[in-house]
């Protein structure tokens, strides 16, 4: 009869262990501590940089399959989520685990709306940032400053101080974002205006000039508010990582959201749509597809915006962002980048390269073409992308909070520097470069 165990034999020994395995298909890492060669030995541990096959979690708020290109928030597949739900909806069925009905719905909407206003503080703090700077950066610097705000947010393991954090910053994350791309035009901040949706009232935020009152085209609000469903949430992923990891010493949520958007803020992360983008211009056209899927078999490129490392079939946020541009560019005009992104991705899902590894278009593939066509900079993308996600990083940040197992992050480490050394007065040193054993280190 088959039994939940893995044998192992330590070969160094000749012992055997039994170790448990949960969830159908989980070790815990410390069971591999039992292994020793003797009772000063220190155990077996794993090694496992950038975490691709270590579980540092149990989490119940997003469901991938990459083989089969499956996505779901709370049990709900992302297909009918984009479809038939808006953002703020989403938002509470990721925060709360359930979808709100319509009761819920208006309390949570009324409770986000209440809090798109910031401290005029916060404003004057946005306003010292130079002219130029990245809207990124100005997000991770704001969000971060939030935390000295609100004092009361520290009260992490109180109920209602994360919930109201909570709308806080789903309320307020907006209004930063749009003030920061203001910013960067030099244009007056605009006020929140709450007769809006929470997309159209974004919008409003950043494109409102001398109007009255700002009307969002509901094409492009609802293209916006579905992008923002694409991005709500991804699981385990690196700035989702990054949260939990800060968030596990106990600091306040502005705190761990600045780690979560600082992550995103890197190009491998929120700034793919970005590369893809850059990419594709640089193709220019479709006769020159073949010449650059050519260099990127010669290993000498990547297909930006293609391969993912947990999808390996098409993701299905960038299927449903491929039919949107259309609807998108009936409004704004056709980005002629679609043409070679089309044809790029035709070509590609034909190559026995790509099929062999199981490259498909990523989320960021067509993302960019349609920011782009809607007036956003590149340097704006990794922004909108933090909007979205910022209800992932809440839902995930709580969840961390209350699992009572876990605890402070601390990985272990394989050190490979020097064994024990004495320290010398300076004048008896040599030279750092004349020692051959130094470590050089890139500083
Ligand atoms: N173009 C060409 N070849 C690729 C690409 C690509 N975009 N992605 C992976 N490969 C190749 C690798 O060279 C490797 O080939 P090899 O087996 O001959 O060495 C093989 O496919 C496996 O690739 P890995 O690097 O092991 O895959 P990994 O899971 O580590 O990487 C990643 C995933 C980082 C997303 C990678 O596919 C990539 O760099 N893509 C381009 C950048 C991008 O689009 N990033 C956005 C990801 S989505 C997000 O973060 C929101």
């Amino acid at each position: 009869m088959a039994k939940d165990t893995l044998s192992v034999t330590d070969n160094r020994t000749g012992k055997s262990y039994e170790i448990p395995i949960e969830e159908g298909n989980v070790i815990r890492a410390t069971a591999l501590r039992e292994i020793k060669t003797g009772p000063e030995d220190f155990g077996m541990m794993s090694y496992d940089p950038a975490l691709v096959n270590t579980a540092t979690c149990k989490s119940r708020v997003t469901f991938i399959d990459g083989d089969k290109g499956i996505l779901r928030y709370r049990g709900y597949p992302i297909e009918e989520l984009a479809e038939k739900s808006n953002f703020l909806e989403v938002a509470y069925l990721i925060v709360k685990g359930e979808l709100p009905d319509k009761k819920h719905f208006a309390t949570w909407e009324s409770n986000i709306k209440i809090h798109t206003m910031v401290h005029e503080n916060i404003k004057r703090f946005m306003e010292g940032f130079r002219h130029d700077a990245h809207p990124m950066g100005m997000l991770l610097g704001t969000v971060g400053a939030m935390s000295t705000f609100y004092p009361e947010a520290k009260e992490i393991f109180d109920l209602e101080t994360r919930r109201l954090q909570t709308r806080r910053l789903i309320g307020k994350i907006p209004t930063l974002a749009a003030w920061a791309f203001r910013h960067t035009r030099g244009l007056p901040y605009v006020y929140p205006d709450n007769e809006l949706s929470y997309t159209g009232n974004f919008l409003s935020m950043l494109f409102k000039m001398t109007e009255l009152q700002y009307k969002p085209n509901p094409v492009l609000e609802k293209a916006l508010d579905v992008i923002f469903i694409l991005h709500a949430d991804h699981e385990q992923n690196c700035s989702t990582n990054a949260v939990r990891a800060v968030g596990s010493s106990d600091p306040d949520p502005y705190a761990c959201l600045a780690a979560g958007i600082a992550a995103l803020y890197g190009p491998l992360h929120g700034g793919a749509n970005e590369a893809a983008i850059r990419m594709l211009v640089e193709i220019g056209s479709k006769e020159k597809i073949p010449g650059m899927i050519k260099s990127v078999k010669a290993g000498d490129t990547l297909l930006q915006g293609f391969g993912h490392r947990v999808y390996k079939n098409y993701d299905p946020r960038a299927k449903i962002l491929k039919k949107l541009a259309y609807d998108v560019f009936e409004v704004t005009g056709r980005n002629p980048l679609i043409d070679v992104a089309i044809e790029l991705e035709r070509i590609a899902l034909e190559d026995d390269y790509f099929i062999k590894r199981k490259l498909y278009p990523n989320v960021d593939f067509y993302s960019g073409i349609i920011y782009q066509a809607m007036g956003f900079p590149m340097t704006m993308f990794p922004v909108l992308f933090a909007i979205a996600r910022t209800a992932g990083w809440l839902a995930q940040w709580a969840e961390m909070v209350r699992d009572p197992e876990q605890k402070i992050t601390r990985p272990r480490q394989i050190f490979l520097g020097e064994g024990t050394r004495h320290w010398m007065p300076i004048d008896r040193r040599p030279a750092p470069s004349m020692r051959e054993d130094a470590v050089s280190e890139a500083i």
